[in-house]
């Protein structure tokens, strides 16, 4: 018998015997497991199995979870252990991206988030958990395309087909109503923050054709809109004047309605009579005289203007103000204190340039010297060119002569730049030789 034992057995009969215990039952040790359990039908009895369960949230590290007690009271193979379990990947979502990581241990919460264009349906949370079972809480649709408002374009209105929703990408393009010009961009997108680029036009006003005149044309041909503010010219045909004002702009009066500012110019052929100015002269100097024009007059010397120096050719031909004329300059009656016209007889009021007139003294009067004219009985004066008279003869009492030569004499010798002590040197000789006169005055009476 015992040579039919194979050494195991033989082995395990050893242990058998050494057992303190002695019984006959051989148990492999309870390993105690983090996070895990052993569990068997058995008792853990030799030749029992066991098998490994994790704690929810943990898996067994290894592929095997089973082991065998074996009759040396080990477990084989050895007893994984339970470590904490991980999620795969996240799903994937509809225009959404989620962080990118290593692992995603059980508990890890993620959040996604909405692309470009898109943006998060209101209500619905972007996390996700990886659950203690190893999957991911489930995500539900999270983005939707962004919205732009619908475009709200008052006289206007879409050339682009018309959409239910305007979202994320889309162009629209707009067009005005008949008597509306569009002020802004004609074509917009919606962007990825819901708003239009560039900004939705709108329609204002616009004035109508600008009124069209004979023999004469504008700066408005070919343009189809005149919006607020808009100016054109006018211009007449070869050898016409425009009269009334060159140019036109759209305008309000009202603050709504557009109008133009004023009536449209006129072309017509306005020619004004050569102006004749006797004694005078014109500038610009010209062969034609048109409307528009401004002449400037001036007269000959002894003349002076009467009337305007400048007119303007009017629209009906006539010059405006009218052409002055060159009246001759005068002179006004001469008037001299202490005296009295001798000639031309009989005083008028006015006098003619060159003319000349002569004055005497009144009784008890003569004529002063001035230090320019010689003394005598009649002082003249003439008439001079711009209607004043050659410096007047002054009339002063008689016997004030001599002391008003003497005046002048002495006046005369200071303004020459004799020095005083000089002059004070002259006079004591003079007073000096006075008195030897009156000494032989005396002498001979
Ligand atoms: C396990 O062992 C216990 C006592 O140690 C015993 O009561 C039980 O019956 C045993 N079970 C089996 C299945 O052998
Ligand atoms: C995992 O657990 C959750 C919630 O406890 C459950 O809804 C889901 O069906 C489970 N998944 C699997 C694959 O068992
Ligand atoms: C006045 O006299 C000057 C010089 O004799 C002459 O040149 C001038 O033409 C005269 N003027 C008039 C208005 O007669």
């Amino acid at each position: 018998m015992p040579g039919l034992l194979g050494l195991g057995q033989l082995l395990a009969l050893v242990i058998l015997v050494l057992q303190p215990t002695g019984t006959l039952e051989a148990q492999c040790p309870i390993p105690s497991i983090a996070n895990g359990q052993l569990r068997s039908a058995e008792n853990f009895t030799y030749g029992s199995t066991a098998t490994l369960e994790c704690d929810p949230g943990f898996t067994a590290l290894g592929t095997s979870t089973t082991a065998r007690c074996t009759f040396n009271g080990r477990w084989y193979p050895r007893v994984p252990s339970c470590v904490p379990g991980q999620c795969s990947h996240p799903p994937a979502v509809e225009h959404a991206d989620v962080q990118h990581r290593h692992e995603f241990l059980v508990g890890t919460t993620l959040t996604y988030s909405c692309r470009v264009g898109f943006s998060l349906i209101p209500g619905v949370s972007p996390a996700t958990t990886c659950l203690q079972n190893f999957t991911w809480s489930s995500v539900p649709r999270l983005c939707q395309k962004v919205q732009c408002p619908t475009p709200v374009i008052p006289h206007g209105r879409e050339a682009s087909p018309r959409r239910e929703g305007y979202t994320f990408g889309q162009q629209v393009e707009f067009r005005c109503d008949h008597g509306y010009v569009l002020m802004g961009s004609e074509r917009v997108q919606c962007l990825s923050d819901g708003m239009w680029r560039p900004p939705v036009p709108y329609c204002d006003r616009v004035c109508d054709a600008p009124p069209k005149i004979t023999n004469g044309q504008h700066s408005g041909m070919g343009v189809k809109q005149f919006p607020y503010g808009s100016e054109v010219k006018y211009s007449c045909s070869e050898g016409l004047s425009l009269i009334g004002d060159e140019s036109i702009h759209c305008t309000s009066e009202d603050g709504e309605n557009l109008a133009w500012s004023r009536p449209a110019p006129e072309c017509r052929v306005v020619r004004c009579p050569r102006p004749v100015v006797e004694r005078g002269r014109m500038t610009p100097q010209r062969f034609t005289f048109p409307y528009g024009l401004l002449l400037h007059f001036s007269c000959d010397e002894g003349f002076r203007l009467r009337g305007a120096a400048q007119s303007r050719c009017r629209a009906d031909g006539t010059w405006d103000p009218p052409v002055p004329t060159c009246q001759p300059v005068v002179c006004p009656q001469p008037r001299i204190p202490y005296g009295r016209l001798k000639s031309p007889l009989g005083g008028r009021k006015w006098y003619q340039t060159n003319e000349t007139v002569t004055f005497e003294c009144l009784h008890g009067y003569q004529f002063s010297d001035n230090g320019m004219m010689p003394l005598g009985d009649t002082g003249t004066t003439t008439c001079l060119p711009d209607g004043s008279w050659t410096p007047l003869p002054k009339c002063i009492e008689e016997g004030d002569a001599d002391v008003c030569q003497e005046v002048h004499y002495t006046k005369a010798t200071f303004e020459c730049g004799v020095p005083v002590e000089e002059v004070k040197t002259l006079m004591e000789i003079q007073k000096l030789f006075l008195e030897i006169k009156k000494l032989e005055l005396e002498l001979k009476n």
